[in-house]
């Protein structure tokens, strides 16, 4: 859609669920705060001081939001930590916590965390293959003595998406709070968080936002929640007007900024602030179009000419996300060999093969050619050479 818009690296590119890749505005972004650092030193926070706010509008509408209702800070362990300060009140009938099994292990190490300090469970979702979750299995965590539910949007590892609408709804009627992960589904997938009703939720700006390695995430708190204090505070939440008034006493900026605690990384931010230009060229229901589209052709081509690589992310479309899934006992080796051939998916322990063709930039010929070599990879076996290799990347 955009793919001239990105510095495409040599070779077949399908891990933008990882890190995106670099746009041409990023650098254009980036280049001139470095600038503006260069000659207006200390002045350059006449224009930064209020940058992450600038970025709500294109954020907004990306998750589904009003602006005040996002902001672009931290990440999403911090952020998660800072909203379980919040959201997190437990009380003698009603005190547990419940994640998934699939979920991704840093947000069950934050969630670990606060159940411990507050002697509750962690409870976490079974999945029956897996894989994937079962709609009955989530519902029936919904118990009354849950606090506090949090779902990821998109499962790392398969790319199932989940209904969250639905479980909005369902933690409304049981008095229990909501919150949602949606590193995967932020800049791929369209959200109604406001709508939904979701209490709060976090992601990356790393992976389909395309904003860089590192480069800040971003929160929501729905604005039914306003008149809540951060439970973790920093001047970077304080009312900008009167910041500077240095006073002992915290102002919470309007909504979601107030959870904003520290000075951002000005060169990091002008990354998002280059890449979210792509989002207002292009928007996120053509983005979701294009992205079903480019999935439906790749399982279709694994279907048909690898088989005994068995796709693992649900078909339906309202059931997956923007990444495909598959399942093989060398998938680790096999993700080795390509990347060696060209070729960038990454590796989910302990077999999955996760392959994202990214609506902004990959192509159904790259699809085509992706099938092509892992058929023959199949066919040689080739991949066992890799048996020894020991990397951190894969
Ligand atoms: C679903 C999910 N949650 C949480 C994280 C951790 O993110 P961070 O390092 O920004 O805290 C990741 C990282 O890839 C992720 O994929």
């Amino acid at each position: 859609m955009l793919r001239q818009d990105f510095i495409y690296p040599e070779g077949i590119y399908l891990d933008g669920n990882s890190l995106g890749l670099t746009s041409h505005a990023s650098v254009q972004a980036i280049g001139r705060r470095l600038q503006e650092w260069q000659e207006q030193a200390v002045n350059g926070w006449e224009s930064w001081f209020g940058l992450a706010e600038t970025l709500s509008p294109t954020l907004a509408d990306l998750m589904g939001a009003r602006p005040e209702e996002v902001i672009a800070t931290g990440s999403i362990t911090m952020n998660l930590h800072a909203l379980l300060a919040t959201f997190y009140q437990p009380t003698a009938q009603k005190k547990h916590l419940v994640a998934t099994a699939l979920d991704f292990p840093s947000d069950l190490y934050a969630l670990q965390s606060w159940a411990e300090r507050h002697d509750a469970e962690l409870r976490l979702i079974p999945s029956r293959d897996g894989y994937t979750l079962n709609d009955e299995d989530i519902a029936a965590a919904f118990q009354e003595d849950v606090a506090l539910v949090l779902l990821p949007t998109v499962l790392y590892a398969s790319g199932q998406l989940l209904d969250i609408q639905k479980y909005a709804l369902l933690a409304q009627q049981k008095n229990i709070v909501l919150g949602v992960d949606a590193a995967h589904s932020a800049g791929s997938v369209p959200h109604h968080l406001h709508a939904w009703g979701v209490d709060f939720a976090v992601w990356c700006s790393y992976k389909y936002l395309n904003a860089g390695p590192g480069a800040p995430g971003g929160l929501f708190v729905h604005e039914k929640h306003f008149d809540r204090l951060p439970g973790l505070r920093g001047w970077w939440g304080h009312q900008k007007a009167s910041t500077f008034e240095m006073r002992s006493y915290f102002t919470p900026e309007h909504g979601a900024g107030a959870y904003q605690i520290s000075t951002p990384s000005i060169l990091a931010l002008a990354g998002l602030e280059g890449a979210l230009e792509a989002f207002r060229k292009v928007g996120i229901e053509e983005i979701r179009a294009r992205s079903l589209e480019l999935t439906t052709h790749f399982m279709k081509l694994l279907d048909e000419h690898t088989p005994e690589l068995r796709v693992v992310t649900p078909r339906e479309v309202h059931r997956r996300g923007g990444h495909v899934s598959v399942q093989h006992p060398q998938a680790r080796l096999l993700s080795l060999a390509l990347r060696e051939k060209g070729i960038v998916p990454d590796f989910r322990a302990p077999d999955i093969l996760r392959m994202a063709p990214v609506a902004l930039y990959n192509t159904e010929e790259e699809l085509q050619q992706t099938v092509q070599v892992l058929r023959e990879l199949l066919d040689t076996r080739s991949y066992m050479a890799f048996e020894q290799k020991s990397t951190r990347v894969v």
